[in-house]
This record gives structure tokens, C-alpha cells and sequence, in this order.
């Protein structure tokens, strides 16, 4: 049976229209983007499932295996009967690497702006864990989320290098906000990518199988579909390259000619060449790790790698 879902205003039907205006904006604006978070319709989600299972994608699989082989000491960490906080409620694999091995953990709250998706999480994991208290909490974990009551540690979870996502300040405002939610004796356990040879990055966000291109390009599709536009697949193409200045994968898709599309009534032009930034990846190293952490009011008491050091699970403690 579903228990409650805590909400806090993420109004279903006012979706599409957030999702006209940012588009709507995004196009207007001088160089052109559209926010990320937009990537995951349906079609998306499923897209970036694939992406986590490709050769080239490392990340997904080599974070696993740190979580694998280090979970018994983030559970030593983090004590008993202690509350666990995700924020984005993931495809619940790793979140059950920490569930099992946290001791006598006695609540998980998933926080998800997507009411379906945290409804479907929750009760699969009420099914596998009939002893677990599961209350998600539909919110957008970048804004405030409702306090979660509980009188012992609260350990927040955010894997999957989602962290990269976010350009420096909000990453640095996200942490301040789980800071917050987890409290003076709270931790939170991060999932980083890490810089490495940016060939190893370049065919991360290339694949040979071209998935990561239709992930890009899914976002034309879906604004066909709920914006009445008029992209036409094959006059765009999906473009990531590796900035070593700023240390990010920059994502785009752009035009293969001059062309002009109509999105929610109103004319867009684009020239050949033309470019809409779709996503920022950021990847860190040990000290970029820690002035991050520091940023956000928390102080890094472990970390763990893979032996090729592509990948970083850091146990941060909240600094004093
Ligand atoms: C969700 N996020 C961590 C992915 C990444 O690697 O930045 C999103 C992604 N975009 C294209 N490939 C993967």
C-alpha cells in the first residue's frame, strides 16, 4: 500500500507551462540554452538508463562498485538507527546498497519532484523491506524541502556525479541546502566524477551507439510534442567536447543550416552552426572536492576511489 507522499507545491499540470516559459526564454536569450532538468521526459529517463549500461559511459558501474566494496564503512560512519535522505530518488540500486548496509536504519526518504516516479520507488521498496519506513517527499531538492523528523543522524545520499550538473554556485547552494536538511551532526554521502584523460571523458558523452545523441536530441522531440514545435531531427545534431579550462563536458545540439523552427507560436532562426546548451558536466579533483565541500559548510572525513581513479564516493561530516 502507498503511504503518504509529503508535497511541497510541485503543481503536475503547471509543468508544461514551466516548461514553455523556460524554453520560450532559452531561445530568446543571447548565447541560447535550455535547462537540463528538461532532458527527462519519459523517453529521456529511459534514454539515460541506456547511457548508465554503455562501454563508454564508466560512471555508473564504476560507482556502484565503490559502493559495493566501501558500504560496510559509510554504515560504520554513519551508526545506527539513522535516517537516509536521497535527493532525486534514483533507480534505487545504489540507494539499496546503502539501505542494506546502513544498521538498523530506520527511515529513507526519497526526495523527487516527480510524484510518479517517487510513488513507484516507495512502494517497491515497502515490498523488499516490509520493516523499513519509506516517506517520500515530492519537492525540488535546489529549493527548501520540508524538515525530516528524526531524532538520530540524518545521511544524505546524492550519487550519480549529479552534482556535476550544477554549475559551481548552485552546487555550492545545493550543499548548503542539505547541510541544512541533515543538520549539525548530519552527513552526506556524494557521488563525484573526477578529471581524468579527457579522451576517457570525450567518448563518455560520444558513444559509439549514439545514445547520448538521442538524449540530446530527444529535447527537440519533446518540444514538438508539448510545444507545438517544429524541429526537424535531421537539420540538428548533439555536440560534447571536454572544456579543460573549466573543467566540464559542455552539451549542445546545433543547427546543421540556416533554418527557422516555430516553438509555442513564436519564429526562431538559427544559422548553420548555431548552438543551444543543453548541459554542463563538471568534474572535480581531490582539492576541487574539498573547496566544494567546504563551500557548503561540510568538511570531506572519507573518500573512496576506483583504482584508475575515474571516480570519487566521498563521505562528507558537517563542519562545525
Ligand atoms: C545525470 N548526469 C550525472 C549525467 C552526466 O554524466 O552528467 C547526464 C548525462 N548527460 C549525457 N550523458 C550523461
Amino acid at each position: 500500500m502507498n503511504g503518504p507522499v509529503l508535497s511541497l507545491d510541485v503543481a503536475d499540470t503547471g509543468d508544461r507551462e514551466e516548461f514553455r516559459r523556460a524554453v520560450v526564454a532559452g531561445l530568446s536569450a543571447t548565447p541560447r540554452a535550455i535547462p537540463a532538468k528538461f532532458l527527462y521526459d519519459a523517453r529521456g529517463s529511459a534514454l539515460f538508463d541506456e547511457i548508465c549500461d554503455l562501454p563508454e559511459y564508466y560512471l555508473t558501474r564504476t560507482e556502484t562498485k565503490i559502493l559495493e566494496q566501501h558500504a560496510g564503512e559509510i554504515g560504520e560512519r554513519a551508526g545506527p538507527g539513522c535516517a537516509l535522505v536521497e535527493f532525486g530518488s534514483g533507480s534505487s540500486v545504489k540507494s539499496r546498497l546503502l539501505i542494506e548496509a546502513l544498521p538498523d536504519l530506520a527511515l529513507y526518504a526519497p526526495i523527487d519532484i516527480s510524484r510518479e516516479h517517487l510513488e513507484a520507488t516507495a512502494a517497491r521498496l515497502r515490498r523488499d523491506y516490509p520493516g523499513l519506513r519509506v516517506e517520500p517527499v515530492c519537492a525540488d531538492f535546489m529549493g527548501p524541502v520540508p524538515p525530516i523528523e528524526h531524532a538520530a543522524r540524518r545521511v544524505g545520499f546524492f550519487p550519480g556525479s549529479t552534482i556535476g550538473n550544477l554549475e559551481p554556485a548552485q552546487a555550492t547552494a545545493f550543499l548548503r541546502n542539505a547541510r541544512q536538511l541533515v543538520g549539525d551532526d548530519g552527513a552526506l554521502v556524494l557521488g563525484v566524477d573526477l578529471k581524468k584523460d579527457p579522451q576517457v571523458l570525450h567518448e563518455a558523452y560520444n558513444d559509439s551507439a549514439g545514445v547520448t545523441a538521442a538524449f540530446t536530441l530527444n529535447l527537440l522531440r519533446r518540444m514538438n510534442r508539448e510545444l507545438h514545435a517544429t524541429f526537424d531531427l535531421a537539420g540538428f545534431a548533439h555536440e560534447a567536447f571536454y572544456n579543460p579550462a573549466e573543467g566540464r563536458i559542455e552539451i549542445y545540439f546545433r543547427s546543421l543550416r540556416n533554418q527557422s523552427v516555430t516553438v509555442a507560436g513564436r519564429r526562431f532562426d538559427f544559422v548553420e552552426g548555431e548552438r543551444v546548451h543543453t548541459e554542463y558536466s563538471y568534474k572535480y579533483d581531490e582539492a576541487g572536492i574539498g573547496a566544494l565541500a567546504r563551500s557548503g559548510g561540510f568538511r570531506i572525513a572519507e573518500s573512496w576511489t576506483d583504482p584508475s581513479r575515474l571516480f570519487a564516493v566521498v563521505y562528507l561530516e558537517a563542519a562545525g
